[in-house]
């Protein structure tokens, strides 16, 4: 069996034992936003079984339209002390942490959310339907969320977080920028999908100014969206090293490659997967994500339904051959915090089938 997983990966000043990342999950378990110590408790337990880094749930910039759920952890004011408690936890066991910095755009239905009264914030006011249901943002409210994600940026590296990450997948705001069906601007944010990625890319260089040099920005996206699961921003390779090369110019040290399951090729003609091709068009490291020991992909879970394990010597054969540099790990995390510890000595056998109860759960 190989061990690259258990192998060191350093990146700006970021150094990890191992290959394992925890994925970002949303708990909805910090009540007005605010993280108590059972989360903190929850991450550092992770830290403490042999998990990398840590990516956590998505957590809020400071923008009243940002979040859709006040159980969802903030970002920023009176949440901060909770994160700095979380960082001190994962700390404490010789862990790493990232925040997942987030912007829910128009998953904030009218009356949900921190500030209920907000507006949610898109880049047309569009639905993926063509609905017009929320206003258009100006370039100056475009550029105030711009320095929302800064300005957790800077409180990510105040409190001593070892990286950050930026949320731009899934169908949520940064990537509704990305959708052409979603963002039909005429300024400088909207156009052919590099110009599309132009607020990311502003994002990502102002964050950059926020952290300095010595802190690791991760991008993650996707193609697929949660609003239509076979949505796909770039139909070829070279579509998709335009795109990326808008963040590599901008900055960004490593991409997060979310696709439902890690081992699905991304384009005709070659095995790769999302993170293969992104490490290949790019020369950044990736992270894979997707299933990773499981058989059924995460969909399910929202579903109430279960999955098996799956075996591991794909991905290890994809680590080997250098496909991607990280692995992170959903569900199968979240339920075992000793899921990584398990992997490492071997103890596949001790690995369970994935039960979507422990949704219900914070341990
Ligand atoms: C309960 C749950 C919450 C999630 N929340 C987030 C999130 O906040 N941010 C994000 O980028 N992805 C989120 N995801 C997606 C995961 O990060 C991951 O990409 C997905 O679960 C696939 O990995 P897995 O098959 O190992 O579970 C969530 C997934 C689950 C199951």
């Amino acid at each position: 069996m190989s061990n690259t997983l258990f192998t060191p990966f350093s990146c700006r000043g970021l150094d990890l034992p191992n290959r394992i990342v925890m994925a970002p999950m949303t708990r909805s378990h910090s009540p007005a936003g605010i993280p108590g110590t059972d989360v903190a408790e929850y991450y550092g337990r992770r830290a403490g079984a042999d998990v990398g880094l840590i990516v956590t749930e998505g957590t809020v910039v400071d923008r009243p339209g940002a979040g859709n759920d006040p159980k969802v952890p903030l970002f920023y004011g009176d949440a901060l002390p909770g994160w700095s408690n979380v960082v001190k936890s994962v700390h404490a066991q010789g862990g790493k942490i990232a925040p997942q910095l987030w912007h829910t755009g128009m998953a904030k239905k009218p009356g949900a959310g921190h500030f209920p009264e907000a507006d949610a914030d898109s880049p047309s006011g569009l639905t993926h339907t063509g609905k017009l249901v929320a206003p258009v943002l100006s370039e100056s409210e475009v550029a105030d969320i711009v320095a929302s994600f800064a300005r957790s940026a800077a409180h990510a590296k105040d409190m001593g977080m070892d990286a950050i990450e930026i949320h731009g997948a899934h169908g949520y705001l940064i990537d509704e920028f990305f959708w052409a069906v979603m963002n039909q601007r005429d300024d400088k944010y909207g156009g052919d999908l590099k110009d599309r990625a132009t607020f990311a890319a502003e994002i990502i260089s102002e964050c950059r100014k926020a952290i300095g040099e010595d802190m690791p920005i991760i991008l993650r996206f996707s193609q697929w969206k949660q609003q239509d699961y076979g949505a796909r921003l770039a139909e070829t390779p070279e579509a998709l090293g335009e795109f990326l090369g808008v963040f590599v110019d901008a900055g960004v040290d490593i991409l997060h490659c979310s696709q439902r399951r890690y081992w699905e090729p991304e384009f005709e003609g070659s095995t790769l997967n999302l993170a293969g091709w992104a490490k290949k068009l790019t020369g950044l490291p990736t992270i894979t994500v997707g299933s990773v020991g499981l058989d059924g992909d995460f969909f399910d879970a929202f579903q109430g339904k279960g999955s098996g394990t799956r075996g591991l010597d794909d991905l290890y054969e994809r680590l080997d051959a250098g496909e991607f540099d990280l692995v992170a790990v959903g569900r199968a995390l979240l339920q075992d915090p000793q899921w990584a510890s398990k992997v490492k000595d071997g103890k596949l056998d001790a690995l369970g089938d994935y039960d979507a109860a422990s949704l219900q759960t914070l341990y």
